[in-house]
């Protein structure tokens, strides 16, 4: 198991000690997990303790969280100033609703947030979860228009294989087709356009990254064309897309994205359910690249993962049609903005600040991509992407060719070996396909060099396996 440098995957399942995995096997319904590895002799990891880039298991085996979780974990696990913050303000008011009414810690967290956005994104509207920020930022889209003269448009444009979560809504503005099918029919008016995946963009743009995010991003246009201008109300767009393996924006994409939207009267919207607080060095990515979208969709690092607490935060331009009169965004959840989840928000921004975690992001990013980069040495490794502390190595049968893996091997490669390998020596990542093969790899914002080393390290050792097997 853990840092023991084996690879042999099978855990002998002994009923006291592993009580709590048989109970989790039994009970637990486990999300997006194909529940019959576990009768078929698999062990449900069972993870019992954090402490800063390190996780445990029930049996005491330490693993590198190299996800954050799951893209969450910004400020590292066993916080204590982020538990104590949540623990006074549950002492001090528990609960309650932001419906007609407000507490100080969704008040202040609001103000916080909107300074941090960029523009005039001034209003905010909390959630739990980064699928209901974007199933609200869609519903408002639409009334918007409503309201606004053109209650017509409705639909939304996205790209190929992202994921924006799992609410009908969300789920129908997803792109990832295995996701969608069991729940089909979903909300209309999903309609969708190529992400940024430079490492596969059509040949003709090969060697051009501007080039190929302007063949991109007008995309975008040519759908809103085709489906008219008068039916689309938003554009849903990642920073960096996390489903495919981390893709950045080619230089020039977003802002042609934001002309595009301006030129159509169609809102732009920034889900940095990921990509948010830090994950790219700023508290928003879109601040980074310098675009101002109309709406955020943000969840995950806002508290580091010590609460659930998800926000879509709209422009002054958008919140216009609801400031008078009787109006109102007929849209809630119980525990939005919940006074817990605020007031650890709020604790763990003064620790981004106080310790300077997008600072840290910044002067180590280039680091972290230069270890990662030294992997492409293994003939496992098509290419390594992404910004930040947010990377994805993609993993082909022919470096040359680009060749990806057959659906059988795709699944004997991460389902049967990597997934497990990667855990057994010690790294916690995720080994995905919703597009082609990809690693990734999210670590806590608090990483350096020697993280990065015991990374590659670890992929080095898994990878050179993983070409073993084919
Ligand atoms: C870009 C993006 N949007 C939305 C979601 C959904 O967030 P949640 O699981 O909090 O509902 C995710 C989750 O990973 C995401 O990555």
């Amino acid at each position: 198991m853990g840092n023991t440098m084996t690879t042999t995957p099978q855990h002998v399942t002994e009923p006291g000690r592993d009580a709590l995995a048989n109970s989790a096997r039994d009970h637990l319904w486990m999300h997006f997990t194909r529940h019959s590895t576990y009768y078929d002799g698999g062990h449900v990891p069972v993870i019992v303790k954090g402490e800063g880039s390190y996780i445990w298991d029930d049996h005491g085996n330490k693993y590198f969280d190299g996800l954050s979780g799951l893209f969450v974990v910004q400020a590292g696990h066993g916080r204590k100033e982020l538990a104590a913050a949540g623990a006074k303000q549950a002492e001090e008011l528990a609960f309650f609703p932001i419906w007609s009414y407000a507490h100080p810690r969704a008040i202040e967290l609001a103000e916080r947030l909107a300074g941090y956005a960029p523009g005039d994104l001034n209003r905010v509207f909390f959630t739990t979860g980064g699928g209901e920020a974007v199933e609200t930022a869609w519903k408002l889209a639409k009334q918007f228009f409503k309201l606004t003269g053109k209650p017509t448009k409705h639909k939304v444009i996205s790209r190929a294989i992202a994921y924006h979560g799992t609410p009908q809504g969300a789920l129908s503005i997803t792109g990832i087709p295995d996701a969608k099918i069991p729940f089909e029919p979903l909300v209309p008016g999903g309609v969708k356009v190529p992400n940024t995946n430079y490492y596969r963009a059509p040949d003709e743009y090969r060697g051009d990254e501007k080039a190929f995010g302007l063949w991109a991003a007008n995309r975008i246009a040519e759908a809103i064309e085709f489906e008219g201008a008068d039916s689309v109300a938003a554009v849903f767009v990642e920073p960096v897309q996390n489903s495919g393996g981390c893709f950045p924006p080619p230089p020039g994409y977003l802002e042609r994205v934001r002309e595009i939207c301006d030129e159509y009267d169609v809102l732009m919207v920034a889900d940095e359910t990921i990509t948010g607080f830090g994950r790219i060095g700023d508290m928003f990515a879109m601040n980074r690249y310098g675009v101002t979208p109309d709406i955020i969709t943000c969840a995950k690092g806002m508290t580091s993962g010590y609460a659930a607490l998800g926000a879509m935060i709209a422009s002054d331009r958008l919140f216009e049609p609801f400031k008078h009169g009787q109006t109102s965004f007929l849209h809630g959840y119980t525990w939005g903005g919940h006074p817990v989840a605020a007031a650890v928000a709020m604790e763990n921004l003064d620790l981004f600040e106080r310790e300077g975690l997008n600072a840290n992001v910044l002067a180590n990013e280039g680091n972290f991509r230069r270890t990662l980069e030294k992997l492409n040495d293994l003939p496992i490794v098509g290419d390594v992407r992404g910004a930040g502390f947010f990377y994805g190595i993609e993993l082909v049968k022919d470096k040359v060719t680009r060749e990806t893996f057959t659906d059988d091997e795709a699944e004997r490669l991460l389902r049967g070996f990597l997934s497990k390998a990667l855990f057994e020596n010690g790294l916690y990542c995720r080994a995905d396909d919703r597009g082609d093969p990809v690693v990734q790899l999210a670590p806590a914002l608090t990483c350096g060099q020697k993280e990065f080393d015991e990374m590659e390290r670890i992929l080095r050792s898994v990878l050179t396996e993983a070409w073993t097997i084919l």
